[in-house]
């Protein structure tokens, strides 16, 4: 297949081209960057620059995605600081009309598949009840009050793509691995500055990015269209994470802030990705040395 990918130069982007490739696919990579994605892709990724928030840049994209078989959205803009205003605006716009123009064009284009990268962090908390795909995603930002722009994006690919291109989408776990947040978690542990919040046992539901990249691989050539699923390893309490993490990597078991607020439990289940997709998690959560 000849396959499109919107946000190719990012940690997912990075571990699933190389995939994509050796699985005999052809790659064309949206990037924004034409240096980044030079030195980050291999060369056999074919590089075609777009800036999905460049509006003016929207007419030029069915040519872009000429003769593609597939799309895949998996562009994101997480903040650094994510409490100043305006952080989330950028990723805001990705979700909802950087979706809506990729999707459109992707129609013109002629394109017959379509996959989301989308978050299990779009639940509600749930606490120790078990999450599957047919649990409503929380109708709220927790930043604002306004719709959640992870439900407006999975609206525009089921209102857009529905009889008009085999259609998936893809709700990964946290990520974990090389260049993911976990790395930055093992920091602050080494650091002594990690506090677990509340009593620590909410449930995260984490993903290692090498194996989300194999969920992409299985899922553009074997799901249904109009599917959605959770790509997550089994659920851990973060309580249990944060210390298993502090004793793989050397250093000391990060203290409970029962003063902190409980963080939203996400239990979520992988049953459907592993039975319609032929997929399971097979990279470790945890560091290799
Ligand atoms: N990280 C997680 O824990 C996690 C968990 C679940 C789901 N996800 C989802 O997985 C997907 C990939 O995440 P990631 O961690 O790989 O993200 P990432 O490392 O931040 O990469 C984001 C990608 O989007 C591109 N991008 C950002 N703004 C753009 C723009 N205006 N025009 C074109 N491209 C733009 C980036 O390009 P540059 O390289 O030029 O910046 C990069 O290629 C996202 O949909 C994210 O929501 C992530």
């Amino acid at each position: 297949m000849k396959v499109a990918v919107a946000g190719p130069t990012g940690v997912l982007g990075r571990a699933l081209i190389p995939r994509l490739l050796a699985q005999g696919h052809s790659v064309v990579a949206l990037a924004r960057s034409l240096d980044k994605a030079r030195a980050v892709l291999p060369s056999a990724a074919e590089i075609r620059p777009f800036d999905m928030l460049a509006p003016e840049q929207r007419p030029g994209l069915p040519a872009l995605l000429q003769g593609c078989d597939a799309v895949l959205h998996i562009a994101t803009a997480i903040p650094a600081d994510m409490d100043a205003p305006g952080a989330w605006d950028a990723n805001t716009r990705l979700r909802t009309e950087a979706t809506e123009a990729l999707l459109t064009a992707a129609r013109q284009a002629g394109v017959s598949r379509y996959l989301q990268q989308s978050i299990t962090m779009a639940y509600p908390d749930c606490g120790d009840a078990w999450i599957d795909e047919s649990t409503p995603l929380d109708q709220t930002s927790r930043r604002g009050g306004v719709t959640n722009p992870v439900v407006t994006m999975e609206g525009l690919v089921r209102s857009l793509a529905e009889g008009q291109m085999a259609w998936c989408i893809l709700r990964g776990g946290s990520f974990v691995g090389p260049d993911t947040f976990q790395q930055s978690d093992i920091a602050k542990l080494k650091a002594g500055t990690l506090t677990v919040p509340c009593d620590g046992r909410n449930y995260v539901s984490l993903i290692h990015v090498d194996d989300i990249a194999a969920a992409f691989a299985a899922a553009l050539l074997r799901a249904p269209s109009g599917s959605v699923f959770n790509i997550v390893d089994e659920p851990l309490r973060n309580g249990d994470y944060l210390d298993r993490l502090a004793d793989v990597t050397g250093s000391p078991r990060p203290p409970r802030a029962p003063q902190q607020p409980c963080p939203p439990s996400w239990r979520c289940s992988n049953t459907a990705a592993r039975a319609a997709l032929a997929w399971t998690p097979t990279h470790s959560l945890w560091p290799q040395p």
